[in-house]
């Protein structure tokens, strides 16, 4: 035969030999190859692929399935575990004094890799961290108040040109409108502008970018190559390609000439005393490393916030705005406290007051809960000791997850899971029972969300002020429409398309 039939037989025969040894080493040599689980998906991602990629965002399913098979702890794919335990949350998402990296083959998909979320050491992400931290404490938000009121007023007057024309809200948009238009203001000190007509109500392209992005979020995974396509392919081509990304394509490049000017304008001497105004001023401040200080990092930091900041807060507001219209009960208890605080439709509370009110705190808590954040696994890794779990001893360098859709659906934490039930928490309360240790949207840890303290203050502070001031219903919205089928990093209804439409019934008068 000739050689050139021979070579890529032989080289077919290798490779088959190769995948043979590969999983023989995966189901008897590997250090997991110990734990319980089905022995396909300890031999080849293709199981995870295939539920993840091909019938997109199912693994979570699957995953639960296995649990229900072998028991709290699983190999669900060659190199990591997922342990559905609520209690072991807290270990796996442990505090600063224990390690825990990111795992790598989850940061790259969020296609920021100079950014907190692609930063994989865990001292090095300690380190990144320390420059931005006091712009997103309690302190720092509070001050911010005056500029959240302001917006809310926007969106006030929005929802009362709405009802002028009997417009149909597309809920979760405004409240992104809002929640972009106050990061962009107080971490860029620009702001986006998307509330500044109240007519313009059903535009928001940074949600559909984002929703993009999670479209392809397990792709990214499986094909990192793909994101360094997108973030160096010339950006006519990508809008031409994906048109919804125009917005993210504008900030990114507006973003890239703020972080040149900073980098430009940058004398440390002069930043000793100067007081940090933007973000970019907190990432170039005078304690910060000089390798720190780059172009790429200025964007990915910067862009992250809006990224993580908008849509999900927008999306937790949406979800408690959509059982409080869709259950008159609810809705009566909750206006009725309000009332406590909030004596005319058109009153004003601040945070503290609000943050006071037990029903709405239900609401809040409930809201997150069932909005669930990022539904995605964000594994961690103890790099250096081994972690235990009941007999078990998971080996250093091991990636280890839960996702948060398990620990707030538990039913021996929140019983009929399902239900959005304020009293829950008032309940919970009354027996001394720490409930909110299992609110777990923003992780927890070392690497939970930065901007908690952003979200509670807007969360409580719209909800309080659009449900004294108006009576809603939903319009051809079920539960359904809010509900996770499918685990794209963020869970999704079947058809994709997450959000809540609604009418204004009435202008409360009293
Ligand atoms: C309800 C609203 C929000 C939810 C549910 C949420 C959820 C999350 C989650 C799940 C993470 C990943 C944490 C991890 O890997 O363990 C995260 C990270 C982050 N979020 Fe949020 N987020 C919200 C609002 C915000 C806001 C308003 C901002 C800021 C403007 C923000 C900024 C960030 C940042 C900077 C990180 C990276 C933190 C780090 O790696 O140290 N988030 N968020």
């Amino acid at each position: 035969m000739e050689l050139i039939f021979i070579l890529p037989i032989l080289a077919a025969i290798l490779l088959f030999l190769l995948c043979v040894r590969i999983v023989i080493y995966r189901l008897y040599a590997h250090p997991l190859s110990g734990f319980p689980g089905p022995r396909l998906a300890a031999a080849t991602f293709f199981y995870e692929f295939y539920y993840d990629v091909i019938k997109k965002g199912m693994y979570i399913w699957e995953i639960e399935r296995m649990h229900e098979q072998y028991g709290p702890i699983v190999r669900i794919n060659p190199r990591e575990l997922h342990i559905k335990d609520p209690y072991y949350y807290d270990d796996i998402h442990a505090g600063s004094s224990r390690k825990r990296n990111r795992d790598p083959k989850y940061a790259v998909a969020f296609g920021a890799p100079y950014s907190l979320v692609g930063t994989i050491n865990h001292d090095h992400h300690r380190l990144r961290r320390s420059f931005i931290q006091n712009y997103f404490s309690k302190r720092s938000v509070t001050s911010l108040t005056p500029y959240i009121f302001e917006k809310i007023d926007q969106l006030l007057r929005r929802f009362e040109y709405a009802h002028e024309n009997s417009a149909v809200l597309h809920l979760q948009l405004d409240f992104a409108s809002l929640t972009a238009d106050v990061i962009t203001q107080y971490c860029y000190g620009w702001s986006y502008g998307y509330l500044d007509d109240p007519k313009n109500a059903t535009r928001n392209d940074l949600v559909d970018a984002v929703n993009g992005l999670m479209t392809g979020f397990h792709i990214n995974r499986f094909f990192p190559f793909l994101i360094t396509i997108f973030r160096t392919a010339p950006p006519g081509v990508v809008r031409f390609l994906q048109p919804h990304m125009g917005d993210l394509l504008d900030l990114m490049a507006r973003l890239r000439e703020q972080a040149k000017e900073t980098l430009a304008n940058m004398k440390s001497e002069e930043r000793t005393e100067k007081k940090e105004e933007t973000i970019f001023d907190a990432l170039v401040g005078p304690t910060v490393p000089a390798e720190e200080k780059t172009v790429d990092r200025l964007v990915d930091e910067s862009a992250l916030l809006i990224g993580a900041g908008t849509e999900t807060t927008a999306r937790s507001i949406a979800v408690s705005m959509f059982h409080v219209m869709n259950n008159k009960d609810i809705g009566r208890k909750l206006l009725a406290e309000l009332k406590t605080v909030l004596e005319k439709p058109t009153s004003k509370a601040n945070l503290t007051e609000l943050e006071q009110l037990p029903y709405l705190t239900g609401v809040v808590n409930e809201g997150l809960r069932l909005s669930y954040g990022m539904t995605a696994r964000l594994a961690r890794i103890s790099p250096i000791e081994p972690m235990f779990y009941k007999d078990w001893v998971i080996p250093a360098g091991t990636p280890i997850s839960q996702s948060v859709y398990f620990v707030h659906m538990d039913p021996t934490l929140f019983p009929e899971p399902k239900k959005f039930d304020p009293e829950r928490w008032i309940r919970a309360e009354e027996e001394g029972q720490h409930l909110t240790r299992f609110i777990v949207s923003f992780t927890k840890g070392s690497k939970q969300c930065l901007g908690m303290n952003l979200a509670y203050a807007e969360i409580y502070m719209t909800l309080a002020h659009v449900l004294r001031r108006f009576d809603f219903e939903p319009h051809e919205t079920t539960v359904e429409n809010i509900s996770v089928h499918r685990e794209m990093g963020v869970g999704y209804p079947k058809d994709m398309n997450f959000g809540v439409k609604a009418k204004v019934v009435s202008v409360l008068e009293e």
